[in-house]
């Protein structure tokens, strides 16, 4: 075996769901440079197209197309549609992020009604695109699925940076990506007799402008001493879409500057 192309992604097709968000625009240009077909495939059709024209102008092979990912039917048309075009799906990242409008009021004053839409928009949404995906990769006997999760899937919050700004993080969250961890850990079980490998990927909190408040009571506390760039994920999921990791399944892979081991 030689080593040297271990993370090339040449010839495999790969769907970065939520591709037009922060996160995952990055996925879809790293997927992309590492030559993968990439399906960005998003609820905002606008935000969507401007990248993926973006990245064909530097000759990356990207392509835009909607998707819902609460509705079943989008994702299986979606799925059908890459099948029939490309012939194959190698690799299925889920990095979409969907909310309500009330997201981040404090903990006290969180309705029924919103915490049940957010974990139905959210981790079922995380079910729905994964029970289809996983079994159209049965049926080809190889991909891997890559549930983007979270530190605070895996530990509780530090309440203590938010001090002095008006954000917080929702109970919903922690329970939603710590269910996405421990469902990851079901599918790869369940798969792997398919050669379906399926992990997560838990970042820390990315740096996009937030309160200087913020930033620094979080880089006072983080070991790297500094908030994740969303660069900083792209190299995990690589590794997790490319055959370098083809023995790994039910990992949750953590970049997160040490956070969750201090
Ligand atoms: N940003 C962070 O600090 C951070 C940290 C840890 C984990 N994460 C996780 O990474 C993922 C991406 O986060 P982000 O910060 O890039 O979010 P973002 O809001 O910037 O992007 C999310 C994308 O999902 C799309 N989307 C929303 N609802 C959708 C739906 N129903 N169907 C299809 N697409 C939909 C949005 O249009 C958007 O493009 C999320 O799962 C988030 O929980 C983010």
């Amino acid at each position: 075996m030689k080593y040297d192309n271990i993370f090339n992604l040449q010839g495999k097709v790969a769907v970065v769901a939520g591709g037009a968000g922060l996160i995952g625009k990055e996925l879809v240009r790293g997927l992309a440079e590492m030559g993968a077909m990439v399906i960005l495939a998003d609820i905002d059709a606008e935000k969507g197209n401007i990248y993926v024209k973006r990245l064909t102008s530097l000759n990356l092979k990207a392509s835009f197309k909607y998707l819902d990912i609460t509705k079943e039917k989008s994702v299986i048309n979606l799925i059908n549609y890459i099948g029939k075009e490309y012939g194959r799906i190698d690799a299925w990242i889920n990095c979409v992020y969907p909310k309500t409008k009330d997201w981040g009021v404090k903990f006290e004053y969180v309705s029924v009604k919103s915490w049940k839409k957010n974990v139905d928009m959210h981790l079922t949404g995380f079910f729905i695109s994964c029970q289809k995906i996983a079994e159209y990769m049965k049926k080809q006997k190889r991909g891997s699925i890559i549930n983007m999760a979270s530190i605070y899937g895996m530990v509780g919050p530090d309440f203590s940076i938010y001090k002095d700004t008006k954000m917080t993080t929702p109970a919903a969250y922690s329970a939603i990506k710590g269910g996405i961890i421990t469902f990851t850990k079901y599918l790869a079980s369940y798969y792997g007799k398919y050669n379906v490998r399926v992990n997560c990927i838990s970042p820390g909190g990315i740096y996009d402008r937030q309160p200087v408040k913020f930033v620094q009571n979080y880089n006072r506390k983080v070991p790297l001493k500094r908030m994740a760039d969303k660069e900083d994920v792209v190299g995990a999921a690589i590794y997790l879409a490319s055959d370098a990791s083809r023995y790994v399944t039910g990992h949750n892979l953590v970049v997160d500057g040490g956070w969750t081991i201090v």
